[in-house]
């Protein structure tokens, strides 16, 4: 087991790193609980526990496509009618959709109730449950309405990554990688040294995998809470990443992969403005190649993929940035010319 405590503004977020899935620790009453979960894990042994203990379960469905105000409504709804008052807490079980609503309604039921996280997707165990952002969909726009709102506890499980498809656990798996190239050689090459133990999942492999991984996640936010700075760094790939799973057509990458299609990106820019330290940039490719990152793909509109570049929300005087690294734990911040962006989309 592992535990560390995070310092976001003024709140602690205690984190606790585990095999086993277990709550008796936590003593919760339950008539102020409310577990909020949805249809894939509210079948599991964990979300039984919860309701054994009495507490009220609110199912909603799994995926984006619920990460919706009507899904926020609905975990309100059932609040009120269990009379939860200012000293409740809502536990959060799933993966990120469900961490970033559960997150959401606790930010503002009654102005703020108790938050724990129980993260069961990798992606939600590195990324989603902590840093305290929180929010659902809106208009079609990700993440349009939301709140900076950090989980008093997160509690990750590593024994919810054998039930993962093996879609889901490369997607998380790209987000742990990368923390290894913003963090720099050590826990690259703990990346490059462990990759039988970490892609199968064994569970001694998982807890220091995921624990190494979250310091970084949780050095970047505790320097930078609202990203105006280095928790921007956090995004390496993504702007690359994101305008491939548009182009590609939704659902053809999962989040991650994607991401680490972006990154390889990152470095090919980085190669042409001769920022990259050529030795790195291959290294980089290895890793992507050696944990069977599909980084080669082509096979989009470019035309369809610089206009969803060109639309992407993180821009600064109407200008797009990227993630760029000299090397392992060196990176920038620097806007691209699009003829550059063109280049390395080929
Ligand atoms: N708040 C943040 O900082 C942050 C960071 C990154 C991503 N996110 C958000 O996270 C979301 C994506 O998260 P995700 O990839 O976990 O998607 P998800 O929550 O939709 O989970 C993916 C699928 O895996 C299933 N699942 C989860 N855990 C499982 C398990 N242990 N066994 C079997 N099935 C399981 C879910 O039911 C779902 O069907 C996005 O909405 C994204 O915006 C938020």
């Amino acid at each position: 087991m592992k535990t560390f405590t995070v310092s976001l503004e003024n709140r602690q977020t205690e984190i606790i790193i585990d095999k086993s899935a277990h709550f008796s620790g936590l003593k919760l009453n339950p008539e102020n609980s409310l577990l909020v979960t949805d249809d894939t894990m509210c079948k599991s042994a964990a979300a039984r526990s919860f309701t054994e203990a009495g507490i009220t379960t609110v199912v909603l469905g799994s995926g984006e496509r619920f990460k919706t105000l009507s899904s926020i409504e609905t975990i309100a709804e059932a609040a009120v009618h269990k009379g939860l008052d200012r000293g409740a807490v809502i536990i959060g079980l799933g993966g990120g959709v469900i961490c970033d609503m559960a997150a959401f309604a606790a930010s503002v039921y009654m102005r703020g109730c108790g938050l724990i996280l129980v993260p069961t997707s990798l992606l939600a165990m590195v990324d989603a449950s902590i840093g305290g952002k929180s929010g659902v969909d809106f208009l079609e726009r990700k993440n349009l309405i939301g709140s900076f709102y950090p989980a008093q506890k997160v509690l990750i499980y590593t024994d919810f990554l054998l039930t993962l498809s093996d879609d889901e656990f490369k997607s998380g798996l790209a987000e742990l990688i990368k923390h290894g190239f913003l963090a720099g050689d050590e826990l690259l090459r703990y990346i490059e040294e462990n990759r039988a133990a970490i892609t199968a999942r064994e569970p001694d492999a998982s807890i220091d995998a995921v624990y190494r991984s979250l310091r970084v996640k949780a050095e970047h936010i505790e320097k930078d809470f609202r990203e105006t700075g280095i928790r921007a760094h956090l995004n390496l790939g993504h702007t690359f990443g994101h305008a491939l799973e548009t182009a590609a057509g939704l659902g053809k990458f999962t989040h991650g992969e994607a991401v680490a299609w972006g990154i390889y990106r990152a470095m090919k820019a980085g190669l042409i403005l001769g920022i990259t330290d050529l030795s790195y940039a291959e290294r980089v490719e290895t890793i992507l190649r050696d944990y069977s990152y599909n980084i080669d793909f082509n096979d989009f509109d470019s035309e369809l993929y610089l206009q969803a570049i060109s639309s992407d929300k993180k821009k600064k005087d109407g200008k797009l940035r990227f993630i760029l690294q000299h090397s392992a734990g060196n990176t920038e911040i620097l806007p691209l010319d699009p003829a550059i962006v063109e280049e390395v989309i080929k």
